[in-house]
């Protein structure tokens, strides 16, 4: 299948000549006289197979002159006296035993009066015999009846040759008019993309097994002639693991290809990490019985999660804060690293969410608990703009980290560490719009825990799938960037969808365009942001074009060879133009896989939700907040940070006010 080089430049430009319509005029030639011959065979009687070389012999030499005359042996009926041709069916052909045909009176014919047959040889008059055996014996060959049959097949044969022909010369025809492919990417139809992808077994070709899509671009010619392979436009097996790139503006189509893709995964009995930001995917696909976990603080299916169950082994903590305190957008190491390491440092203290809540937002318990280690210095309450940076990040993870339930409000215990083990069930990571911002750490975290368990688990074979659609509506993830441009041997693709190049370049810098690139399987939909748009026509590729060009010498006819083939004109363009993918319509754009490029038409698959999208965490009273005034900060991003208590150490304030309880959404304009 791959192509090495320029390997169109020794290819000979094809002959003008409408090869194949020719070809189509000659073969219905040929198909007549077979007709013809057929119809000898089923319904010559056997009198006019008998005396069809002397009929044809008299005719051609009677023709010359009227006297001419020549010998002759034919086959006579005897009646009575007289002798006279046989007609008709009134013989019929025996085996005889020196190999000549031997024949025979049919019965009835004997009880009509004829007496015998003899073979007659003598001396006739060409055109006289002629005359005589057309009148008598072939007088069917003058009339309509016998060419009807033969004549409206070939009509029939002739339509279907030409049919076939014409476009195959229209497309010789065309190469002269619009140039000829030499290297780049291929447009092909959903068969021919199936073809090229599929395995030739024998003279058959197994399709590809993996993952598909519905096409509903195809032309006539291949809904009626190759259904089953021009329906879905598969990708093989062994390269889903290359994972899935899916861009287009929003309402183009995105969730509707990712949706495709969510139902074979179900089909198959895969597992799969679903962050669905806008709830699309969770009514449809949701199901409780599997073992599905929905990720989201504010549901009330949310099961019971700890940070402190994600470390398993101190050295661990580090690379979970870093998925928390990403280093996106900050100029100064230090504001990355110290809060990482302090967060790591609590965590190994193994506390609870809402303990590690509280510590974080309390300057004084941070303090308490790096008193002592090299960690204290990073919050020294001597430099004061230090302090205040690293304690704020902390704070704002705080934020997020206040949303998750208590093990008193959930029915289960989850982490990823087991989950990756057995990988029973879907996740679905899920926010509300309003929520979003808030919970982004949150999410994040999760996100990149799961893609790191994912990595490194090896004692599972199950395949696992990573859709993240919206992939921009998070915060930057570290391992995701790992897991999709190492591509190591891992079983588990990733389906990243998001709406322009910018967006993600924003969130991971120089290493999107290896991160983007990387995808086997991309699916480009509308992009009207005009960079954005440039990309996907650079990403699609370039072709190179090899043109014609007539290079007739005056009055010179025909045209020599060599003249023409010495005319080229090679260009290269873009085989889709920016232009061209912002003016898709929705649900319309180009799937390009190794060279191979498609056009593809999503159908909208309405599915059957089985599940509340979002069923709201009835909020427990809980004992008052405490408001915790913070030191004064410079960069803090909450300058009043509202605190829960914790459950198991409340402090000295919460008591006092414990007969007040409030409602944990009246704490946070984004709760509804
Ligand atoms: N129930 C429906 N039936 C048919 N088309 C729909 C339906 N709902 C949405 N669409 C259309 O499908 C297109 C793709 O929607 P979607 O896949 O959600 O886009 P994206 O995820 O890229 O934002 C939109 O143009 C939308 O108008
Ligand atoms: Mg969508």
């Amino acid at each position: 299948m791959a192509e090495w080089g320029r390997k169109g430049y020794s290819k000979k430009w094809p002959s003008r000549t409408p090869v194949w319509t020719w070809t189509a005029i000659l073969s219905t030639l040929f198909f007549f006289a077979a007709m013809l011959t057929l119809e000898y065979e089923q319904s010559w009687t056997v009198a006019e197979r008998l005396y069809l070389s002397d009929y044809f012999k008299s005719g051609a030499l009677g023709k010359a002159s009227a006297t001419s005359a020549s010998k002759y042996t034919l086959l006579e009926a005897v009646i009575g006296k007289g002798q006279r041709l046989v007609m008709g069916d009134e013989i019929e052909q025996i085996p005889s035993l020196d190999g000549r045909p031997g024949y025979r009176l049919t019965e009835q014919r004997v009880k009509d009066g004829i007496v015998r047959l003899t073979w007659v040889t003598g001396t006739f008059n060409d055109r006289g015999l002629h005359r005589v055996m057309g009148e008598a014996v072939y007088s069917n060959i003058g009339s309509w009846d016998f060419y009807q049959k033969p004549f409206w097949a070939t009509v029939a044969f002739f339509c279907l040759a030409l049919f076939l022909a014409v476009p195959k010369d229209r497309t010789r025809r065309m190469l002269y008019k619009h140039g000829r492919r030499l290297r780049g990417p291929e447009l092909v139809t959903t068969a021919e993309f199936n073809e090229k992808l599929g395995r030739s077994k024998m003279i058959r070709v197994q399709l590809p097994d993996g993952v598909s899509f519905i096409n509903e671009d195809i032309g006539w010619w291949d809904k009626t002639f190759h259904k089953d392979l021009s329906r879905w436009a598969r990708v093989p097996r062994d390269r889903e693991a290359m994972h899935f790139l899916i861009v287009g503006d929003s309402g183009t189509g995105k969730s509707a290809a990712i949706r495709q893709l969510l139902s074979q995964i179900w089909e198959r009995g895969e597992a799969a990490i679903v962050y669905d930001p806008a709830m699309e995917y969770l009514p449809q696909f949701y199901n409780e019985a599997r073992g599905d976990v929905i990720l989201n603080p504010m549901d009330a299916r949310c099961p019971f999660w700890s940070p402190g169950d994600e470390v398993p082994h101190e050295a661990e903590a580090l690379t979970l804060a870093a998925s928390l305190f990403p280093d996106q957008g900050r100029e100064n190491r230090f504001f990355v690293e110290a809060p990482r390491k302090i967060f790591a440092h609590l965590l190994n203290l193994k506390p609870t969410p809402q303990e590690l809540t509280y510590w974080m937002s309390n300057a004084g318990e941070i303090d308490k608990r790096v008193e002592g280690t090299e960690l204290a210095a990073m919050i020294d309450k001597g430099a004061a703009n230090q302090r205040s940076g690293v304690l704020g990040s902390l704070n704002m993870v705080a934020d997020a980290f206040k949303l998750l339930p208590k093990e008193s409000e959930t029915t289960c215990r989850w982490n990823t560490v087991e989950w990756a083990k057995e990988r029973k069930g879907w996740v679905f990571l899920t926010s509300k719009a309003t929520m979003r911002e808030r919970m982004r750490p949150l999410v994040s975290l999760w996100l990149d825990l799961l893609v790191l368990r994912l990595m490194n688990e090896e004692s599972t074979k199950r395949k696992t799938w990573f859709v993240l659609d919206e992939l921009a509506s998070l915060q930057r993830l570290p391992q995701l960037t790992t897991a999709v441009t190492e591509n190591r041997k891992s079983n588990n693709p990733m389906v990243l969808g998001f709406q322009g190049k910018a967006q993600v370049e924003a969130l991971y810098g120089h290493v999107a365009e290896a991160m983007l690139s990387q995808p086997a399987t991309k699916i480009f939909l509308k992009t009207s942001e005009p960079h954005a748009s440039e990309w996907i026509s650079k990403a699609i590729g370039e072709i190179e074009i090899e043109r014609f060009r007539e290079t007739r010498t005056h009055g010179q006819f025909p045209v020599g060879r060599k003249s023409e083939s010495e005319a080229r004109d090679i260009t290269r363009e873009p085989l889709v133009m920016a232009s061209e993918v912002a003016g898709l319509d929705p649900l319309h754009g180009y799937l390009k896989h190794g060279n191979l490029v498609l056009r593809m038409r999503f159908p909208y698959l309405e599915l059957k939700d089985h599940a509340e999208k979002y069923i709201e965490r009835k909020a427990t009273a809980v004992p008052s907040p405490v408001i915790v005034k913070s030191e004064p900060k410079v960069v803090a991003p909450q300058p009043e940070v509202v605190q829960m208590a914790p459950q198991r150490k409340p402090p000295k304030a919460a008591k006092q006010q414990e007969q007040q309880p409030a409602q944990v959404n009246e704490q946070h304009p984004y709760f509804e």
